[in-house]
């Protein structure tokens, strides 16, 4: 089984150039990016489940998508500096890396990640994780899709309610994105692992 985490940001962008101090102070919240790659990547070396990142760049002038198998980084990213220093490289010399990267809109890439998985969608409103049918969850492979600093655009939203997806919240308080990958992770280790 392979677990897909898709986050979206509109702030992000690839035509501005990047340093590990501007993106530590907060520059297009890149930093969203770098804590939920960093935690995933501790996370991946619990499981025997490949871990693919997907981050979505959908402001207008971008709708970049990057592709991202974590068993691919290589040397690992072991802290916040290492993940910092990915997310600038990535994101100013996106070749280098050998990462895959599209542009795309988002009804297209949702479109191709439905044909190999099921979808969740982390929000406040949705059915408790903790509640959800671990037998139906064990069938396929598994994405999350969840917003960066802001929420999925309504937009966003109506293109991916049209794949059904079930809607799931880890508690009714807002949440870090960050830390939302890692309560879903959490959840996942106890029940998959
Ligand atoms: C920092 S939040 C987005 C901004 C937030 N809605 C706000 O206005 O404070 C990042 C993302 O994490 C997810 N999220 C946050 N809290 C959640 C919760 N309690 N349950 C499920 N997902 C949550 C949602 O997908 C959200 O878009």
């Amino acid at each position: 089984m392979n677990f897909f985490f898709l986050i979206s940001s509109s702030t992000i962008r690839t035509s501005i150039p990047k340093k590990i101090k501007s993106v530590v102070g907060g520059q297009e919240r890149v930093d969203v990016f770098s804590r939920i790659l960093l935690n995933l990547c501790r996370w991946k070396n619990r499981y025997n489940a490949k871990f693919v990142v997907v981050f979505y760049l959908s402001h207008p002038e971008e709708n970049f998508t990057f592709t991202i198998p974590l068993n691919l980084i290589s040397p690992p990213i072991e802290n916040e500096l290492e993940a910092t220093e990915f997310m600038v490289n990535l994101l100013n010399s996106p070749d280098k890396l050998g990462i895959n990267i599209e542009k795309q809109y988002f009804f297209s890439l949702l479109s191709s990640l439905a044909s190999d998985c099921d979808f969740f969608y982390l929000t406040s409103s949705g059915k408790d994780i903790s509640k959800l049918d671990e037998d139906s969850m064990k069938s396929n492979n598994l994405c999350f899709i969840l917003g960066s600093q802001m929420d999925l655009t309504d937009t966003q939203e109506e293109n991916l309610n049209k794949f059904d997806p079930t809607l799931i919240s880890v508690g009714d308080k807002e949440y870090l994105a960050s830390h939302v990958v890692s309560i879903i992770n959490h959840y996942l280790f106890t029940k998959f692992q």
